[in-house]
């Protein structure tokens, strides 16, 4: 590798210095490089012309697709026809003589209390009758069985207010008083036999 160089350096180095002047044309040889080899005058490496830029063809904008076109407005809906009204319900069936109807559940309402009075008497009336005990002013002020119908700021609304008390609205129970839940079975059901029958003949007008 080196020999060759060297060999070829030498040539150059002849020829640079030698009797024939360097061809004007051949300036490579005459500076003395030595990548020409000897004798052979280098060509110029013609320049290559760089490369035309090509235009670069500017790219057409893409055409802004048309916005969407905006949907028509839909049409309104039209109205939903009005439902037809619904019907009344039936009125309950046209009772022959109100009066009599609004006597019997009063009837009904105080053969009720009859029945549920011994198990209130047992159960209540120590603490809600008048005289009794245990009442209180303020006992007989929530409820006061001493005659009937009953009396105290409940009684206009006795019915749910017994239902809560007895722990017949889901409630727990609350009376008697100091013994919650005491009045079970049979007694129960006619304690609550009384409150549905009161609230029947309320309901209807008779109170
Ligand atoms: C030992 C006494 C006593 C007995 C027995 C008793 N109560 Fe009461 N009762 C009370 C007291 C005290 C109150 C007031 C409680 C309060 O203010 O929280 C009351 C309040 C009430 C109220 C009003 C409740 C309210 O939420 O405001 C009702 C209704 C009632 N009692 C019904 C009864 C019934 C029905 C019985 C029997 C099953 C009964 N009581 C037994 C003492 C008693």
């Amino acid at each position: 590798m080196i020999r060759p160089l060297v060999t070829v350096l030498w040539i150059a180095v002849l020829g640079g210095c030698g009797s024939t002047p360097p061809k004007a044309a051949d300036p490579v040889a005459g500076a003395g490089e030595g990548s020409a080899p000897a004798g052979q005058p280098a060509s110029p490496a013609p320049i290559e012309p760089s490369t035309p830029v090509e235009p670069v063809p500017a790219e057409p904008a893409a055409p802004v697709e048309p916005a969407a076109a905006t949907e028509p407005a839909k049409p309104a809906e039209p109205a939903k026809p009005a439902e037809p009204a619904t019907p009344a319900r039936h009125p309950p069936p046209a009772k022959p003589d109100p009066v009599r109807a609004k006597a019997d559940l009063l009837a009904a309402e105080t053969r009720a209390w009859d029945a549920a009075k011994p198990v209130l008497q047992k159960y209540c009336a120590n603490c809600h009758t008048k005289g009794a005990r245990g009442a209180t002013k303020k006992k007989l002020d929530h409820f006061d069985m001493s005659s009937y119908p009953v009396t105290g700021h409940h009684a206009a609304t006795i019915g749910a207010t017994m239902r809560d008390v007895m722990g017949l609205s889901g409630k727990k129970p609350t009376m008697p008083f100091g013994k919650p839940g005491a009045v079970e079975g049979d007694d129960l059901a006619a304690v609550k036999a009384w409150i549905v029958a009161w609230e029947a003949a309320g309901k209807a007008g008779a109170h």
